[in-house]
């Protein structure tokens, strides 16, 4: 592991990366745990590390320079090897194959590492199996999956160089995750991307929460108030901002109740009849057909229908209705019409928001829209629904969480992975400097507009070797003893830079 580097990221993003909360998962007891004020992943370990088989997923670069983010396989038995491996890649692939991670992609290293595991699967009522970590879910509930064995984790983490961001990999198929110290996941083919992408997004990039309902709101996608917006730069119409787009959120819930064919779920709530539209969203699990539930408002079918790839897995659905509630009290009712499958159909959470005439539902628009949190609290974020912060089904980050990710990756960076010397037979020196393949270097095109600028200097004048600008190499002339490289990189994806992470300078003297 490396320390310093690994220190970096958790201490930039000031406990948050510690402690995560969570609507789908969160750390509980572990949150912000710490040893003697170390962080948990840095504390000297007093178990042994389990025998690990370590496979490169995707290898940018060296882990020295890069961000390394490991699986570690949990409920896997040795005859599910492969089944590890294959599962890994296939998170790690939908994470960066054009989405999400994409773009910043050339930073980050995946690695697999494989220990085999007596049980297969992952516990149950708090329950864990005989497994590496011990991963299990609180109840039934498709909600959190914790870990009973941190310090064996740690110890795994701390036995390989490759590991800043260890990510555990329960082997089962249904949603699960936890955001912190260790990231959580699992192989559900809908929700592991989903939630794998939004928990790494809480630990690298050290934001909170962008959903409704949540206790943590911080970081460059929040606001507290229309004083202080991080991502002002990012306003799609600034001569209009501050402005806040009107909503509300009349109601939000969290029953994680199984239902039952003899009686109905539903609960009231009150509108101020004063929005134009609003959205029914609630997430339901254990459904096998379009005709195993009804949904109502008041009384009428809203009219869900089952994502049928989801199967009995838990989907957050959302219904959009183009009129607005009246004013006063309206009734939200969840209907199991299937008895048979009593005892697996569970109501998860739901919520309404209402939306004002003028609310912007543009899905790239970048303004102030209200979040409300799990005791009704106001804060601000940057887009309605664009950000996968907010939304687990969408693939990317809003630009104000982008522009944190560049910035949170590449602070315990350096573009220059190493410089190299030729000596010529003329006695100078041909110098090649070696970046992390960004830009120009690119293996894998970006849509995204970015640009290295590279400046060679002579060091003893202090003069710029014009000839070489933009050149990965220069020609040093004989008689010079030591030289200097600069490189900075743009790209449209950041536009503020306080901590001057994007630019760089480096010395080497010339060796004879
Ligand atoms: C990622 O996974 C989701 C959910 O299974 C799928 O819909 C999507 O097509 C995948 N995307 C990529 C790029 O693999
Ligand atoms: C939150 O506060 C707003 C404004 O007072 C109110 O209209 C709404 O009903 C409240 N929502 C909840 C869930 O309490
Ligand atoms: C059936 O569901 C309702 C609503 O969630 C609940 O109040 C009731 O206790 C349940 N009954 C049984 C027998 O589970
Ligand atoms: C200097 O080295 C680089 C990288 O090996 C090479 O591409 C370049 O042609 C060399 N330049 C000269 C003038 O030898
Ligand atoms: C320098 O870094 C590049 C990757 O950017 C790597 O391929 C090469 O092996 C490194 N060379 C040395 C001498 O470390
Ligand atoms: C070097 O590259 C930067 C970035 O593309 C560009 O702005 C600059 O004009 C280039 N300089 C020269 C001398 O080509």
């Amino acid at each position: 592991m490396k320390t310093s580097k690994s220190f970096f990221i958790l201490a930039a993003s000031t406990g948050v990366a510690l402690g995560q909360f969570c609507e789908h998962q969160w750390e509980g007891s572990f949150a912000d745990h710490k040893v003697n004020g170390v962080p948990y992943l840095q504390a000297r370990q007093d178990v042994p590390a389990p025998p690990l088989e370590i496979q490169p997923l995707i290898v940018n670069g060296p882990s020295s320079n890069r961000i390394d983010l490991i699986f570690f396989g949990d409920g896997y038995t040795e005859d599910e090897k492969d089944k590890f491996f294959a599962d890994a890649l296939f998170l790690a692939a939908n994470l960066t194959d054009g989405q999400t991670y994409a773009s910043v992609l050339p930073l980050m290293n995946f690695w697999a590492g494989f220990s085999s595991s007596a049980e297969s699967g992952i516990g149950v009522g708090g329950q864990p199996l005989d497994t590496v970590y011990g991963l299990y879910r609180d109840g039934t509930e498709l909600r959190g999956v914790y870990y009973d064995k941190p310090e064996v984790a740690r110890a795994a983490c701390q036995s390989t160089d490759a590991c800043d961001f260890p990510i555990l990999l329960g082997n089962d198929p249904l949603y699960g995750g936890l955001g912190g110290t260790f990231t959580t996941v699992t192989v559900s083919p809908i929700n592991g991307p989903a939630v794998l992408r939004h928990e790494l997004g809480h630990s690298i990039i050290g934001v909170g929460e962008e959903y409704d309902g949540g206790q943590v709101y911080r970081g460059v996608n929040s606001a507290q108030s229309t004083d202080s917006v991080p991502w002002e730069l990012w306003y799609t119409e600034p001569a209009t901002e501050p402005k806040i787009q009107r909503s509300n959120m009349p109601i939000q819930a969290y029953p994680w109740t199984l239902l039952n064919a003899t009686q109905s779920w539903s609960q009231t709530f009150v509108s101020t009849g004063t929005y134009a539209s609003y959205l029914l969203q609630f997430s339901v699990s254990g459904m096998t057909a379009s005709t195993d539930l009804r949904a109502e408002i008041d009384g009428k079918d809203v009219g869900w229908a089952i994502k049928p790839e989801v199967g009995v897995d838990r989907y957050i659905y959302n219904m959009k209705m183009d009129k607005g509630l009246a004013p006063g009290e309206h009734e939200v009712k969840f209907s199991l019409l299937n008895e048979a499958i009593e005892g697996s159909a569970q109501l998860c959470n739901l919520e309404v928001m209402e939306y004002g005439e003028e609310f912007d539902l543009e899905l790239g628009y970048h303004g102030l829209y209200p979040t409300f949190s799990d005791i009704n609290e106001t804060t601000y974020r940057p887009t309605n629904n664009m950000c996968l912060m907010r939304d687990i089904y969408t693939a990317n980050f809003c630009n104000a969480c982008m522009e944190g990710l560049w910035l949170s990756l590449l602070g315990p960076l350096s573009f220059i992975d190493n410089i190299t010397q030729v000596a010529l037979p003329d006695g100078s020196i041909n110098a090649t400097v070696h970046l992390i393949s960004l830009a120009q270097s690119r293996q894998v095109p970006t849509p995204h507009e970015e640009a290295y600028t590279i400046l060679w200097y002579c060091t003893d004048e202090n003069v710029v070797l014009e000839d070489w600008t933009n050149s990965t190499s220069a020609i040093i002339p004989q008689g010079v003893t030591e030289f200097g490289v600069e490189v900075k990189f743009w790209t449209e994806q950041v536009r503020v830079d306080n901590a001057g992470i994007l630019a760089e300078k480096q010395r080497s003297s010339v060796a004879r």
